[in-house]
């Protein structure tokens, strides 16, 4: 388990009943499937879909079981498109390890994936309220499509800052809005509360993706558990690169328009991008989101789980993985 939650001895033990609860609903007759779905559950990430959505949860009347079961949805959910987004980006590295379209090859990851949503769909039915179920399909089908805007902008030098929001908060931020929705709705929230939380979450998640973009260009392998310098090589060009791009540096565009690009490329765009200070300003970004978490943050009622709220928030900017 990350380390976020050894501070939070009590949202550490639900995750850990959640991680419970996603091992026993692993079961498939097929055991590359059975088993890949096992070892991601064992190999957590960070946690923080399920995470959130039981610190909302704790502003209700929260419900230990049922809290969970919604969790593991959210973290299966993430897991599945983990798995689909990892034969999208020719990934070979995930938490650490080798990801299951390397390992057991691109056909098996997509029917993985699809295992995973199914998975869920079994869950959703036992456990959620129509409303949250219909909310889930809608997030989904909006994670599905920012995915598809990606795939459709790569190597598009012509791309905007507006774009690149539009897609991220298809890709990322609705299941972190949806996350902490689910948590509040379905431990009865009243709606405004509820419709809170998912902003809440939303702006956590624009927050999140900007810092992940970000970290592709700062960080390292090791450090990350996924392959860092990765972004510029599939073409996807992230905000760092857009606002690099702004100011029209003739090299970047001339590098970036080669056929296909070298290792040498990728460290000059890496180079190229820091000097036209994108990593800077992408930043900066990333903390007007987060300020708009903690403006939103700032209406819940007081207790120990705001607090929770607003420390997690904080550390997902400063994060290095
Ligand atoms: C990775 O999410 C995908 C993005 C939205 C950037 P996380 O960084 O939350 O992944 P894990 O679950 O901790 O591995
Ligand atoms: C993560 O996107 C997948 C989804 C949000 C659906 P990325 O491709 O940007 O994230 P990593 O870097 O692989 O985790
Ligand atoms: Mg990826
Ligand atoms: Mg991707």
């Amino acid at each position: 388990m990350h380390a976020i939650w050894n501070q939070y001895p009590e949202i550490k033990q639900e995750l850990e009943a959640v991680i419970d609860l996603m091992d026993k609903n692993a079961y498939c007759k097929d055991k590359v499937i059975e088993n890949s779905i096992k070892e991601l559950v064992h190999t957590s990430g960070k946690m923080l879909r399920p995470g959130f959505s039981i610190i909302a949860s704790k502003f209700g009347n929260y419900e230990s079981e049922r809290t969970q079961v919604l969790a593991a949805i959210l973290e299966m959910f993430h897991m599945a498109t983990l798995v689909h987004d990892d034969v999208i980006d020719e990934a070979k590295l995930r938490r650490g390890r080798e990801t299951i379209q390397s390992k057991y090859g691109k056909n098996y990851a997509v029917y993985i994936g699809d295992y995973l949503f199914c998975i869920c769909f079994k869950l959703l039915a036992q456990t959620a309220s129509l409303h949250s179920i219909q909310m889930d399909s809608k997030a989904m089908s909006r994670i599905c499509l920012g995915e598809v805007e990606q795939l459709n902008s790569r190597f598009d030098q012509t791309a905007t800052v507006k774009d690149y929001l539009k897609r991220i908060s298809g890709k990322t931020a609705e299941l972190f809005a949806l996350s902490l929705y689910l948590g509040a709705a379905e431990s009865e929230c009243n709606k405004n509360m509820s419709r809170l939380f998912w902003n809440i979450g939303y702006n956590i998640g624009m927050a999140f993706q900007i810092i992940d973009d970000v970290l592709d260009y700062t960080s390292v392998n090791e450090v990350l558990g996924k392959e860092s310098n990765h972004d510029v090589k599939e073409g996807v060009y992230t905000l760092p690169l857009i606002y690099a791009l702004e100011k029209k540096p003739q090299v970047l565009v001339d590098l970036l328009s080669k056929e296909s690009y070298t290792n040498e490329d990728v460290e000059l765009v890496k180079h190229l991008v820091f000097k036209y200070e994108g990593v800077e300003k992408a930043r900066v970004l990333a903390k007007k989101y987060t300020a708009k978490a903690f403006k939103l943050i700032a209406k819940l009622p007081d207790n120990q789980y705001k607090e929770m709220l607003k420390e997690i928030t904080a550390l997902m900017l400063d994060r290095e993985y």
